[in-house]
């Protein structure tokens, strides 16, 4: 989604705020443009453009920026308006004096419209965020922070904003309702930004913008506000992240450099939360007695952690023997979940910052729900808004497909379920050590079939024509496969769906034929017989079967075109390794269609709008 970048300081603005939208790219977008104030020479320049920020350089090349030590830039991914050169940010109000940055959707914006039309106000965007540059330019009357500070407490919706005024350039100021927002902090110099990456090789110091503060920016001095201009306190974070992190470190995209990062976070994962056999949530303050009295648990998520937390439901159920219901965020929020104070909620997401979820995880406290977070990115809204975070600690996923962070998270769901099964009675300790003992092989299990890539990558190339897939899993690899096709319809645009094998007679089965590929998950485990009957009946049907299957099994090779083989695990495992080989697939298919794999159209890495 639209990425933010500020900057007020003594160096030259206009590279610092490229430079960090780059490190934006990956939030998705389709336009970009930034502002200066040129100080001396009393000007506000603005350049913008529709398509990547490669062709914003190319612009600022012909030209060319004012000298400027303050300014502000933005990436737009379209939400009203076409991704367009006059739709793109920043915004500019009547007076040409006032411009501003948006993350978000203003939901009462045509109503703010009229009122400011009538005004005598004049309009050139079809966005929702023009509305806001107007309303501060009706308020504005020689102080800007006063400006903003009234016309935010007419919005209604989600924004992050960044302001700048001609007229007081050396302020620079920042608000957010929803949408993420940080302000970074330098030696006489500051920066606001969407996320860390933007500004990490500048600064670690961070400050978390809250839920409806504003901030005044000046190069040495930063005050908080809420939105009635009571000054309030502000904490100081250093975060750990490596500017390295967020590069690609030789490899050709992010997504295969997250590929194979995979068996070192579950390392770390387990070496941190695994002490003498015993699970310990301890940092996120998950004790056994925040399970006492719960008697039903809600997961909620989207896309790739959706899938996660269905993988979730299967380990939970069978591990501590309590009912779990699990919806994609934006509809639990409108139906009527039964909700009380026994209802533990556990939210997924990588980013902390989804709409959807944030906004299902406030609707379940509301009702008295516990909530309980498993995310990546510390210090996120989500996981502010979380009683306690099991945080994932993946490192910075920049790929839009999401990898490292889905397996982090089977890993946290693995561990909660064996902790919550240990504390209900239902897994003895001897199980509870074995599921431990089994969890720790994984790591290098990756790094057997990572060492397979080229085989996996030939099979991926050799099918790379089939203008749609089907995926089959059963039991707790149907979740693999919903996974496996929302991979590959996201970075390749085939066409793609996942589906429980047994269901394929119900409907899908009327869609093979020998232009079909079907991708079968069939590890060893005690319904693989079923898995080999719907495989066979996919062959009589001329369909092409591309199968994942345990190693040393002999009977797959007469059944399947093609197989991949797993290392031999525990059942429950399964989805771990499963998920390895369908990213491999998705990654190779996509590189040889020429598609663009870290960011694909139309899809943003956080989506902070519902
Ligand atoms: O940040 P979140 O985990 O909440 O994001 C949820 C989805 O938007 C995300 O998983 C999306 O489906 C990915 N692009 C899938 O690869």
């Amino acid at each position: 989604m639209c990425g933010i970048v500020g900057y007020i300081g003594k160096k030259q603005a206009a590279p610092i705020l490229i430079e960090a939208l780059k490190r934006l790219e990956y939030r998705g977008y389709d336009s970009s443009g930034v502002a200066v104030i040129d100080r001396l020479n009393y000007e506000l320049a603005v350049r913008k453009t529709s398509g990547k920020i490669k062709d914003l350089e190319e612009l600022l090349e012909s030209s060319p920026l004012p000298l400027s030590s303050v300014g502000i830039s933005h990436t737009r991914w379209a939400t009203h308006g076409a991704p367009n050169k006059i739709n793109s940010h920043p915004h500019v109000d009547c007076s040409g004096k006032i411009v501003l940055v948006h993350n978000g959707i203003i939901e009462n914006y045509e109503e703010l419209r009229d009122i400011l039309w009538k005004k005598g106000h004049k309009f050139v965007s079809e966005t929702d965020t023009e509305i806001i540059v107007h309303l501060i330019e009706e308020y504005y009357k020689r102080d800007i922070f006063v400006a903003v500070q009234k016309a935010v407490k007419q919005l209604r919706g989600s924004f992050a904003l960044g302001v700048l005024c001609l007229d007081e350039p050396d302020i620079l100021i920042a608000a957010r309702i929803g949408s993420p927002l940080i302000i970074g902090l330098g030696k006489n110099e500051n920066f606001i930004a969407s996320d860390v990456p933007a500004i990490l090789e500048h600064t670690k110091k961070v400050i978390y913008l809250k839920e409806g503060e504003l901030a005044k920016i000046q190069e040495d001095k930063i005050q908080l506000f809420d939105f009635d201009g009571r000054a309030v306190s502000c904490h100081i974070d250093k975060v750990t992240l490596k500017v390295d992190t967020v590069k690609k470190q030789g490899f050709p995209h992010f997504m295969l450099k997250e590929i194979h990062e995979q068996p070192s976070v579950l390392t770390q994962m387990f070496q941190h939360r695994i002490k003498n056999n015993k699970i310990s949530f301890d940092d996120g303050g998950l004790s056994e007695k925040c399970f006492k009295g719960i008697n039903h648990i809600f997961i909620v998520a989207c896309g790739t952690a959706y899938h996660a937390g269905l993988v979730g439901k299967y380990l939970i159920e069978q591990l501590a023997s309590i009912p779990v219901s699990i919806d994609v965020s934006s509809e639990f929020r409108y139906r009527t979940p039964v909700i009380n104070k026994k209802t533990l909620v556990v939210a997924i997401s990588q980013s902390g910052e989804t709409a959807d979820t944030l906004a299902a995880v406030k609707e379940a406290k509301l009702k008295g729900a516990k909530i309980i977070s498993i995310c990546n990115v510390v210090g996120s809204s989500l996981a502010r808004v979380s009683d306690r975070v099991l945080y994932t600690h993946a490192g910075p996923e920049i790929g839009v497909a999401s990898t490292k962070a889905y397996t982090a998270q089977l890993g946290i769901l693995y561990l909660f379920a064996i902790k919550l099964g240990n504390a209900r009675q239902t897994l003895s300790s001897i199980q509870a050590k074995m599921f431990i003992k089994d969890l720790k092989q994984i790591p290098s299990a990756y790094i057997k079939i990572l060492k397979d890539k080229n085989a996996i990558a030939k099979i991926a190339e050799n099918n790379a024509h089939y203008g749609c897939f089907l995926f089959l899993g059963r039991n707790i690899n149907f979740p693999s496969a919903l996974e496996g096709a929302l991979k590959l319809k996201e970075i390749s645009y085939i066409p793609a769906e996942g589906y429980a094998a047994g269901e394929m007679k119900h409907g899908p089965i009327a869609l093979i034929d020998e232009y079909r590929a079907v991708i079968c998950l069939a590890p060893e485990s005690n319904i693989y017989e079923k898995m080999i009957s719907n495989i066979q009946e996919i062959r009589s049907r001329r369909g092409k079967v591309i199968a994942i299957a345990t190693e040393g099994d002999e009977v797959i090779n007469k059944h399947a075109d093609n197989v991949i083989f797993i290392p031999k695990i525990n059942q429950l495992l399964t989805p771990f390794l499963i998920a390895l080989p369908l990213q491999m697939i998705a990654y190779y298919i996509a590189v040889k269609r020429g598609c663009d794999v870290d960011q694909p159209r139309n899809l943003a890495k956080s989506v902070t709008v519902e």
